[in-house]
Formats: C-alpha cells, structure tokens, sequence
C-alpha cells in the first residue's frame, strides 16, 4: 500500500516544468502534506529546510520508524542520462556532456547524502522523472508533466530504507549508476 507523502515538502525549481506540476498535484490531493514549501532559485530557503527535516523525522509516532516519505526524505531530481552504465545506449540520442557530468555528480552527492543522514532517519534518493513535454524535454518528449507528476509522487510514497541512496525512474524501475 502507497505511504502517504508529508508533513511537509519543499519543491525546488517550482515555478515551471515538473517542479510546477508536483506542487500542483501535491496541493490537489486528497491526502495534502500540512505544509508545501515551493522554492524557485532560493538557497537560502534549501539550507533552512535541513533543520525542518531533522525535525520531522525526531518526531515520535507510529510513521517515526526506519525511513519514507511520511517520516522525512531528499528525493533529488537526476536523469536516465547520468547513467555511466548506460551510456553506451544513451549516448547518441542525447550526447549532452556538460549535462550528463553535473546530474553524474548530483548522483554522487545522493550517495553521500544518503550515507551522511541515514543515521538521522532521513532518506535520500534520486528520480529520473522520464523524457517530459516541459521547456527542457521539448514538444517531441513522450511524456506529459501531469504522467510524470503522477509518477514522481506514486514511488515517493513507496520509498523505504531499502531505497536509501537510490536512482529510480517515475515508474519506480531501478537505474544502474
Ligand atoms: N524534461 C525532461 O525530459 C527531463 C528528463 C530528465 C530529467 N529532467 C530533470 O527534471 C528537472 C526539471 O526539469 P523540467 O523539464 O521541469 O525543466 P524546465 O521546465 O526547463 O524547468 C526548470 C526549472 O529549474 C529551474 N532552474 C534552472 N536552472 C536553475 C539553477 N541554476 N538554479 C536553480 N533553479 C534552476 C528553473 O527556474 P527558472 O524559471 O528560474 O529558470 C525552472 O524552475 C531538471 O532537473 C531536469 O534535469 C527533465
């Protein structure tokens, strides 16, 4: 069965694209987190939400155990195309460098964020959310945001510790690093 996803949530790059429509979806559902936190190019807002999520996952009672969304999680957006396994089938259709190497290091920050605040109770993985119809995916991408919205939030209420430092697709398939 699907955890719920909350108390609160912080959506970085939340002002278009994906970012936009999770907020939405998040604000739409039946089960809404008590606080959704929409950041857009606000560093200052990313460093204050660590005190909240150590806090969120100190709380006690019966979600306060091991690790998921309802307790507190860091889920990083990445791409297929940070895959170094799977490059070789990648490649050509989107040889993107520069790309692929900066969501290539947010795989490793992933990896040791989750290794850092696993003691703390707070999960942290990655998601590539699919080849999306946004400004960045463009108007020949398969996937609609809404799909992938739906995607994103449907793993994030199946994650458990055993997803801790992880990389998934929006339908909840692994990536090899
Ligand atoms: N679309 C796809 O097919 C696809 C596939 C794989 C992975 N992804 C990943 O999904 C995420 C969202 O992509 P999207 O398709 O929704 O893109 P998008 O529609 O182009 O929106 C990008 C969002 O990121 C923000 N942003 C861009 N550069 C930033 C920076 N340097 N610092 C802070 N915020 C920044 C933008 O803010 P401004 O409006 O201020 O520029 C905007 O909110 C990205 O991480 C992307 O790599 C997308």
């Amino acid at each position: 069965m699907a955890a719920r996803i909350g108390g609160s949530v912080l959506v970085t790059g939340s002002n278009r694209g994906i970012g936009l429509e999770l907020v939405r979806q998040l604000a739409e559902s039946t089960s809404a987190p008590a606080q959704i936190i929409a950041a857009c190019r606000d560093l200052y807002g990313a460093q204050e939400f660590r005190s909240y999520l150590q806090k969120a996952a100190d709380q006690l009672g019966p979600a306060r155990t091991g690790m998921s969304c309802s307790r507190a999680a860091i889920i990083n957006i990445s791409t297929l195309l940070s895959s170094v396994k799977k490059c070789p089938e990648t490649f050509s259709m989107a040889p993107m460098y520069p790309y692929r190497a900066s969501k290539a290091a947010l795989n490793m920050l992933t990896c040791c964020l989750a290794e850092d605040f696993q003691r703390d109770g707070i999960l942290v993985m990655a998601i590539h959310p699919g080849w999306v119809k946004t400004d960045m995916g463009g108007p020949h991408a398969p996937v609609k945001t809404e799909d992938s919205a739906k995607g994103i939030l449907h793993v994030m209420s199946t994650l458990t510790e055993k997803h801790n430092g992880s990389l998934l697709d929006w339908e909840g398939n692994g990536i090899p690093w």
